[in-house]
């Protein structure tokens, strides 16, 4: 039975926090939220990782995206790693909501456990995941990255435009898009309607099959 994954409802879960309890459809609200989980606090990849995505937190509110943190931790450990993630990155104000799950419940349901990484007790810790979810509550992307890899918040912020993006016109973004750059126009989308929907033109890539699905535009 494969766990949560994308286009899943994530599972509507009270969860302890380091703002007090939280369920997290409520905390979605009408809105996006990311969902993201590590190993353990006072951990070193951990650490620059909560600190970068703190740096970003205002990118992500911009964008209507709230952010809520998991690690295994209680909420009184995670009150004092804040203090070391912030001391890290100078400026840096972890403003997010961080949840505890000492018993470990809460990853499995969420999908986030790491079969590599173990406590003392030998129970699995979480992995570097990271759930992108909608205002329909639905998983919209997820990552899935292992300890020793930390996750790259740049990424993180593009695929958030890329899927709104797609959420506002009938439009998907190529290899190595960023904000800014041409979309290309969903294969759903014949030239007829197009022409409707993209006024400022679009361009088509004259491709050795003749046909004419890469349609560049401007959205
Ligand atoms: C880290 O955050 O550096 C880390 C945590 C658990 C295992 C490996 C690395």
């Amino acid at each position: 039975m494969p766990g949560l994954t994308i286009g899943d409802t994530i599972p509507d879960l009270e969860l302890d926090t380091t703002h007090g309890r939280i369920r997290i459809h409520d905390y979605v609200g009408n809105g996006y939220a990311i969902v993201f989980s590590h190993p353990a606090d006072f951990t070193p990849v951990c650490t620059t990782e909560m600190a970068a995505m703190a740096g970003y937190a205002a990118k992500f509110e911009n964008r209507g995206v709230k952010l809520l943190g998991i690690s295994c931790d209680d909420v009184n450990s995670h009150k004092e790693w804040i203090k070391d993630i912030e001391a890290y990155k100078p400026g840096c104000r972890v403003t997010f909501p961080i949840a505890a799950d000492p018993k470990k419940e809460v990853i499995k349901q969420l999908n986030m456990v790491d079969p590599d990484e173990k406590d003392q007790n030998g129970q699995n810790l979480p992995s570097r995941t990271l759930h992108l979810v909608g205002p329909d509550k639905k998983v919209k992307v997820s990552f899935l990255y292992p300890a020793p890899v930390g996750r790259n918040t740049d990424e993180v912020l593009r695929v958030v435009d890329s899927i709104q993006k797609a959420s506002q016109h009938r439009v998907a973004t190529p290899a190595n898009w960023k904000a800014g750059d041409a979309v290309v126009i969903s294969p759903s989308v014949s030239n007829e309607e197009a022409q409707k929907l993209f006024p400022g033109g679009f361009e088509v890539k004259d491709l050795p099959s003749g046909k004419d699905y890469l349609r560049f535009t401007k959205v």
